[in-house]
């Protein structure tokens, strides 16, 4: 794939809806009782392995409408779940893979195999494995902490665990879990991630408990999801964002993003750049599980350098290779802090994202949880890019097509079909934006 810059960018764009969102509605309207339909779903490869992996444990579920993005979910009782005739494909999805672990752990007499691709099968699941294990859980990991997972499901005694990574994936498998549990499971957590798990159990009439030091959940059964649209992607639509502030002369609209403040840390650091977006809120309570939805606004900016804490990253935790990205072009040195889960997602993103910026000609070191970066004072100070190769990386493909687009241009970006991963229609949907006239 190549990318030419536009003269000017202007109009509305549609991001996907949020990945997290829609694993956890496929997920939790599976173990509901009774039937449950959203719409606005994400279009992506995860979700459709999440989907997948749940027809082979013998979940009906069906896209009803592929225009709205409808899907239609009958529950079935944990208890009522086949063990798989083959391992469960999560694909490159490291949420199908978790969350689908806590609750396989916890329903007796199934067996199930979860594997991955090449970049999922190189994550570490000993902290998912581990967590689940004390309390009752029977998974196995390979001698090198990673997937194939070896699931044989029992009945869990619950207990209160505290968890050694920032992870919301992990928090999600350990309250799935507690849903099975003889008693209730408790997550205690130093620093907090995204929540969208334990407010959809909220909605679906879980016994829930957030207090200040994590969240617990009770054993019970789940009521259907009332019907609403997943919220739009706010790590897609980062992407969106970036691509007006940074661009010379642009202005971009991103309506129905999902406004979760665990989901938009990105959009605080970027305004502290000085970046001119504008957030205009939905009246509340209109998307699945009550999240929080708006338009964004974004124009061309005149961007200064900025540190990310440490304390900041899990805020936004997927958006830090396009962060470094508009701090390659503000004017100043950005630091940035606490970096250490990004060597552990779809690939070495601090790797990635320090290759990426100096292929861009961009100035800066890498630490071990660390990285620096001299602003050139505008990406139409970027090199030109010959090429790029994202590997198994959705987001680190997007983040090359940003830089094409707002800088001098890209030659190639192999494997662009990895972007199919949460962002099908990137390209289509970018294309009517250019106004060069
Ligand atoms: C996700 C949580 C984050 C994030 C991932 C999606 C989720 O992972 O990076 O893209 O849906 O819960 P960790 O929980 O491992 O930080």
């Amino acid at each position: 794939m190549r990318f030419e810059p536009p003269r000017r960018i202007a109009g509305s764009i549609t991001v996907p809806g949020d990945k997290s969102i829609s694993h956890r509605a496929l997920l939790l309207a599976a173990l509901a009782d009774g039937s449950s339909r959203f719409w606005g779903v994400s279009p992506g490869h995860d979700v459709a392995a999440t989907a997948s992996c749940l027809r082979g444990l013998g979940v009906d579920l069906r896209c009803t409408d592929a225009a709205s993005h409808t899907w239609q979910v009958a529950g079935l009782a944990l208890e009522s779940w086949r063990s798989p005739q083959q391992a469960l494909d999560c694909g490159n999805s490291g949420t199908t893979m978790r969350l689908l672990c806590g609750i396989l752990a916890g329903a007796p007499g199934l067996c199930a195999t979860l594997t991955g691709d090449a970049s999922l099968l190189r994550r570490p699941m000993r902290r998912v494995a581990e967590p689940l294990r004390a309390i009752g859980a029977r998974v196995a990991v390979t001698a090198m902490g990673t997937a194939p997972l070896h699931i044989a499901g029992c009945r869990l005694s619950g207990g209160s665990v505290q968890l050694t990574v920032p992870s919301a994936q992990v928090k999600s498998a350990l309250l799935l879990a507690g849903l099975a549990a003889e008693a209730t499971v408790e997550v205690r957590q130093s620093a907090p991630t995204r929540d969208h798990t334990e407010r959809m159990l909220a909605a679906m009439g879980a016994h829930v408990d957030v207090h200040a030091e994590g969240v617990a959940v009770g054993p019970g059964a789940l009521r259907p999801l009332p019907p609403a649209r997943v919220p739009g992607d706010p790590s897609a639509a980062a992407f969106a964002v970036a691509l007006a502030v940074l661009h010379s002369d642009a202005e971009v609209a991103v309506a129905g993003v999902c406004l979760n403040p665990r989901r938009t840390g990105w959009l605080r650091v970027l305004q502290r750049m000085g970046a001119a977006v504008e957030v205009v809120a939905d009246p509340t309570g209109t998307t699945l599980a009550g999240e929080p939805s708006g338009t964004l606004v974004a124009r061309s900016s005149d961007l200064h350098a900025t540190d990310l804490r440490a304390d900041e990253v899990t805020d936004c935790v997927d958006e830090v290779p396009i962060l470094a990205l508009c701090m390659a072009a503000a004017r100043g040195t950005s630091t940035l802090h606490g970096l250490g889960e990004l060597r552990v997602k779809e690939s070495d993103r601090l790797a990635a994202t320090a290759g990426l910026l100096a292929a861009l000609g961009v100035a800066g070191n890498a630490g071990a949880d660390w990285l620096r970066i001299s602003g050139r004072g505008g990406a139409g100070h970027f090199s030109r890019l010959c090429a790029f190769d994202p590997g198994l990386d959705h987001r680190m493909a997007l983040c090359a097509a940003v830089a094409g687009l707002c800088g001098r241009g890209v030659d190639h970006i192999a494997n662009w079909s990895t972007t199919a991963t949460s962002w099908p229609g990137f390209a289509a949907a970018v294309g009517p934006l250019d106004r060069s006239g």
